[in-house]
């Protein structure tokens, strides 16, 4: 089994179970016309974001690391009329292009971009989430972690992304800044009764990775 082998099967289950989206192709290449890192979720992993929130009934969404808004998007869409959804992003390129596709896919009026650094941004906003989604610098996890649980409450949901890194996160040797951010994360919900937590190994168009779930007591 290889990479080859997890883009094509990716590729099967987006032509079988995935409607085509012109919206959302549309974002993608916009991403790459601006030279930004080919790294939002897959489509079936946005679609899952998409179902969370909807099975959840998630009215206020709040999403760490924005880049294009391409999972921005697939959240947005599933909010109801008077559902919001705040998205925290360092690079103001990235908010300007993440603007232009969240407005042409329509749900613009739901979602307010806010420039900056999120370990700056997140301590500012008050709650209550009912779904936060962490995927920005990975160093700064341990952070956006205690701040999403500042910021929720009973029966919210935080779903952190890339948290298997290829194996990485079981290397107890590691000194990669990114996986060390996981690894404190890993440390922190250890033992914290305030939440019950599983994380989840995933291969696909993006390689193997894998996203931690974490429901608030
Ligand atoms: N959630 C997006 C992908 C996000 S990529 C999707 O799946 O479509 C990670 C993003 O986090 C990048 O745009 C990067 O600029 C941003 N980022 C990095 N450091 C950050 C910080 N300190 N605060 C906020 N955003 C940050
Ligand atoms: C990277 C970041 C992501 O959020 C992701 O899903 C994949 C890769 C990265 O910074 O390399
Ligand atoms: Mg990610």
């Amino acid at each position: 089994m290889d990479q080859a082998v997890f883009t094509a099967v990716d590729t099967y289950l987006e032509d079988r179970l995935l409607s085509p989206d012109p919206t959302l192709e549309a974002a993608l290449e916009a991403i790459v016309a601006a030279g930004m890192p080919s790294i939002s979720v897959s489509a079936p992993q946005g679609r899952l974001l998409n179902l969370v929130a909807k099975m959840h009934g998630a009215k206020r969404i709040l999403e760490v690391g924005t880049l294009g808004g391409y999972s921005t998007i697939w959240l947005a869409r599933a909010l109801p009329a008077d559902g919001r959804l705040t998205t925290l992003e360092l690079d103001s390129k990235h908010a300007e292009v993440a603007r232009t596709n969240v407005d042409r896919a329509g749900v613009g009026e739901k979602v307010e971009i806010r420039v900056g650094s999120a370990v700056e941004t997140m301590p500012k906003l008050e709650g209550s989430y009912d779904l936060v989604f962490i995927d920005a610098d990975k160093a700064n996890i341990p952070t956006y972690w205690k701040e999403a649980l500042r910021l929720t409450m009973p029966g919210s949901l935080i779903i952190v992304d890339n948290v298997i890194r290829n194996g990485a996160v079981a290397d107890a040797s590691t000194t990669d800044e990114s996986v060390l951010g996981v690894r404190k994360l890993m440390d922190l919900v250890r033992g914290d009764d305030r939440v019950e937590t599983t994380a989840i190994q995933t291969v696909g168009s993006k390689g193997y990775d894998g996203f931690l779930l974490a429901l608030v007591k």
